[in-house]
C-alpha cells in the first residue's frame, strides 16, 4: 500500500491494495471525475508533483509516462512511498 498527499491542504489519504486511488479519494470525500475506470479515456488524468508512478494504464505514451507528472488514479498506482497530486 502507499499513501497520496493532497498539495492544497497537505492532507494525506491511505491508498489500501485492494482500493484504487480514485475509490480511496471518494471515499475520503475527494472526487475525481472519471468515465472508463480502466486507464483508456484519460478523464481523471491528475498532475504528480512528487514521488514515483507505477503507470497502469493505456492512454498517457510511454515518454508522458517517462516524465511521472501525471497520472490516471483510475488504475495506476505508486513506486514510492508517497505521491503528492496536484490536488
Ligand atoms: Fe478513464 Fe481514468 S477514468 S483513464
Amino acid at each position: 500500500s502507499f499513501e497520496v498527499q493532497l498539495a492544497s491542504s497537505g492532507r494525506v489519504i491511505a491508498i489500501a491494495p485492494d482500493k484504487t486511488v480514485t475509490q480511496a479519494l471518494a471515499e475520503a470525500g475527494v472526487e475525481i471525475l472519471v468515465s472508463c475506470e480502466q486507464g483508456v479515456c484519460g478523464t481523471c488524468l491528475t498532475r504528480v508533483l512528487q514521488g514515483e508512478v507505477d503507470h497502469r494504464d493505456a492512454y498517457l505514451t510511454p515518454e508522458e509516462q517517462a516524465a511521472n507528472d501525471q497520472f490516471t488514479p483510475c488504475c495506476s498506482r505508486a513506486k514510492s512511498p508517497r505521491l503528492v497530486l496536484d490536488l
